[in-house]
């Protein structure tokens, strides 16, 4: 009988336990690398630009009646237009400047509310009650062919 651990079978034990330990390496290291870069991808995200717009419709003439209004996109950003009465248009940040909630348009108090904490703007945008600390940055609007434009002030 041979002693175990001499000869050409101890180097062929050796040479399976180091692929074995090879692939358990590997699996424990793939393992830990399929745990760790969603964490990491997450606590670092890509860096994405704020898309700069200065103009974007806000649809047709006819879409919103006297007394209304809708949430646009403004870039990545929501903006509030207002068709006053026939003739008249607002359009204001639709972002509230308490903490971020999407404001909208109160036909019955003819004010923005904002529903997260009660805020209210007037039609010029300034505060009129609640805890926002600023009022809505307004945006210019303009009526082109049957299209209403809303963009930046200068
Ligand atoms: S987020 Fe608008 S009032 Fe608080």
């Amino acid at each position: 009988m041979k002693a175990s651990g001499t000869g050409p079978d101890m180097h062929l034990d050796q040479d399976r336990r180091s692929v074995l330990s090879w692939l358990l390496g590997g699996g424990i290291a793939a393992s830990l690398g399929s745990f760790f870069y969603p964490v990491i991808r997450f606590m670092n995200p890509p860096h994405v630009s704020e898309v700069a717009v200065d103009e974007v419709s806000g649809g047709k003439l006819n879409d919103l009646k006297a007394n209304s209004g809708k949430i646009v996109k403004f870039g990545n950003k929501p903006a509030l237009l207002v068709r006053v009465s026939e003739n008249e248009w607002k359009a204001f940040s639709a972002v509230c400047t308490h903490l971020n909630c999407t404001v909208q348009y109160q036909d019955s108090t003819r004010l923005i509310w904002c529903a997260c904490h009660n805020g209210m703007y007037d039609l010029t945008g300034r505060v009129v009650s609640g805890p926002p600390p600023k009022p809505l940055e307004e945006f210019a609007v303009r009526v082109r062919g049957d299209e209403v434009i809303i963009s930046r002030r200068a």
